[in-house]
């Protein structure tokens, strides 16, 4: 039996604190449970006020959180460290991991002759610009092919980067954010370690549900978090008419921030429906990462003018620019007929794979979600058991509880490295899962 952990502190931040040092050191683990505000005052002999305080400190820091009857605990994934990877399954050995989002490192570009290519210039502190130039060029140019002229561009140290930092212009720790429910798992730690509470939305194959959204706005929202393509984990995809009844929402209510995420980007084979605009600040972000390589840290951000100027203000500041090496090796692969070919095939290879692996399932009587991007998103009527019925049988998934505020339990899995003569094998062996009691899948 571990020993209980040792609280400890006469004021708000000594409390504070000895809780993060045992979060830090695994003495208290996500998930446990801290004492009723009372209860620990009484032990400390402190007022309750210190011990709501300190507990006030640590849930806007996104170490802990605080769910009605479920008094306070330690987030699933605090933001110590990158719990959030921890929080992942094993993979014994042989297993194949469909857990990670991640995309098929074979369908990435080879950065390498690019990287040979380029003869940077040493850049100094004054010419250190974010944009450069022709990345900024190209940038308008492949908006402007979808209607879009924003006012203000930026580039940000990939998509999540951008929508901190349109976060962090325009809210303050307390405030409310509409999100997708469920929705990335890591937007939702952001959430918490800026203080912020996210306001779930339901989210169905053609983008968040407006009545919910109207709900979440009429709860305090100040902003609203938007994916646009390759939802993930659900795998939906703006659709025309969705986006158009909620622009017409949102037009309603002006002072929302409104963020659109098209994290999937030059991947996507669904249209291009954002929602942002029609209030005074929004922004678009467009990430490099799913379709050239997450390790570019690359991310286009568009936005009315003020929250663009604020965004790149505050990012001269300290990170001051994105590296103009990656800017320009970004550049390079925009810019190269061989690139574009490639990323039309991992377009190409990932459809395939989800649409198959959703036809296959759907054989076999599961249904299951994907209309865009890297995931399949499966209702499932208990997580944990099925995915450890999936493990035994050598299959690493995600269980939804990390994407879920209020939604139902489901399951995820990751398309972008299958083999389409893994599927069939795969949906049997989820179909098995699901279905402990039956014989039989064979279709
Ligand atoms: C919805 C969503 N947004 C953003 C990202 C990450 O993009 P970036 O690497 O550009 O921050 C992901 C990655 O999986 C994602 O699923």
């Amino acid at each position: 039996v571990p020993t209980p952990f040792a609280y400890s502190g006469n004021t708000s931040t000594g409390i504070a604190s000895a809780i993060e040092t045992g979060v830090r050191s695994g003495e208290l683990a996500p998930g446990d449970q801290l004492p009723a505000v009372r209860t620990l005052a009484v032990q400390l002999s402190v007022s309750p006020g210190t011990v709501a305080a300190a507990y006030r400190m640590l849930r806007q820091r996104g170490v802990v959180e605080t769910g009605g009857r479920r008094g306070t605990q330690v987030r699933a994934a605090p933001a110590l460290t990158t719990a959030r990877l921890n929080l992942r399954l094993p993979v014994p050995a042989g297993a194949r991991d469909l857990s990670t989002g991640s995309p098929d490192g074979r369908l990435l570009p080879d950065f390498g002759p690019h990287l040979r290519r380029l003869a940077p210039k040493p850049v100094l502190y004054s010419a250190g610009v974010s944009p450069i130039e022709p990345l900024e060029k190209m940038a308008r140019e492949r908006l402007a092919a979808d209607g879009i002229d924003p006012p203000g561009l930026a580039v940000t140290s990939g998509a999540l980067d951008g929508i901190e930092r349109v976060l962090a212009v325009h809210l303050r720790p307390g405030d409310h954010v509409a999100v997708e429910d469920p929705c990335w798992a890591n937007l939702l730690d952001l959430l918490a370690s800026m203080g912020l509470t996210a306001e779930p939305v339901r989210v169905d194959d053609d983008g968040p549900v407006p009545d919910s959204v109207a709900a979440a706005i009429a709860r305090g929202a100040r902003a609203l978090v938007v994916t646009t393509r390759g939802q993930n984990p659900v795998g939906g995809s703006t659709s025309a008419a969705r986006a158009k009844v909620l622009r017409a929402l949102l037009a309603e209510y002006p002072a929302m921030v409104v963020i659109d995420d098209d994290h999937l980007g030059d991947l996507a084979s669904t249209e291009f429906h954002p929602v942002a605009g029609s209030t005074v600040h929004w922004a678009l972000t467009q990430s490099a990462s799913k379709a050239y390589g997450p390790d570019l840290r690359c991310a286009v951000l568009t936005g009315d003018e003020q929250t663009i100027s604020r965004v790149n203000g505050r990012h001269g500041m300290a990170a001051r620019w994105v590296s103009t090496l990656l800017q320009s090796l970004l550049v390079s692969l925009w810019s190269d007929p061989e690139v574009e070919t490639l990323v039309k095939h991992a377009r190409q290879s990932y459809d395939e794979r989800r649409d198959t692996l959703i036809e296959t399932l759907a054989d076999r009587g599961v249904g299951a979600h994907g209309k865009s991007g890297l995931n399949v998103w499966i209702p499932v009527p208990d997580e944990t058991s099925v995915s450890a019925r999936l493990l035994d049988a050598g299959w690493v998934v995600a269980p939804g509880r990390m994407y879920r505020i209020a939604s139902e339990p489901a399951i995820r899995i990751t398309i972008s490295s299958l083999e389409l003569a893994e599927l069939a094998g795969l949906s049997e062996a989820v179909a098995a899962a699901l279905y402990p009691q039956a014989r039989s899948y064979a279709v």
